[in-house]
């Protein structure tokens, strides 16, 4: 248990800027630099906005995020929604892959997030939701 922290949102992009808020202060806990730090609250605005955008369409639903530390310098970070899941991960994970039909989305979110985290983990089913599993270890350094 310990530090472990466990959050549940409506998953509307109102709540975006709160999400990033909640991870930060998470992350904070193990003295991270800005840049970690922007890094974190970054991917976690990746997840989150596309768990509300592309999972529930929009139109709002539940987020869960988990927290944790899994070492000391090492946090956990799970954002789940219970939407309409991803029907092939490998190809929604691509760089600039997009079902957007607009000219709103990039398809860079997974690629952000991938290389601010060490590890990221999609899990998904069509018509039964999505969860991004994120892995970051913290260069936390005292001392010269
Ligand atoms: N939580 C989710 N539920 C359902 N589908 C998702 C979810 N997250 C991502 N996807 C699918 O994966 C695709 C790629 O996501 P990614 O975040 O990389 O790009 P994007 O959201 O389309 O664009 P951007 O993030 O650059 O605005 C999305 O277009 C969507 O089809
Ligand atoms: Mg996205």
């Amino acid at each position: 248990m310990g530090k472990e922290l466990k959050v549940q949102l409506e998953g509307i992009l109102e709540n975006q800027g709160l999400a990033r808020a909640i991870a930060a202060a998470y992350v904070s806990q193990a003295d991270p630099t800005v840049e970690e730090l922007t890094e974190v609250k970054t991917a976690v605005s990746e997840a989150f906005s596309n768990a509300a955008i592309h999972g529930y369409g929009m139109k709002g639903g539940t987020v869960n995020m988990e927290f944790a530390f899994t070492s000391k310098d090492t946090v956990m970070i799970k954002i789940m929604d219970k939407g309409v899941g991803i029907e092939n991960i490998a190809m929604a994970m691509e760089p600039l892959y997009t079902t957007d039909t607009g000219q709103n989305r990039s398809g860079m979110g997974f690629t952000v997030m991938e290389s601010f985290m060490d590890r990221i983990k999609v899990d998904s089913k069509p018509g039964e939701g999505t969860a991004v599993t994120m892995i970051k270890k913290l260069d936390t350094y005292y001392g010269i």
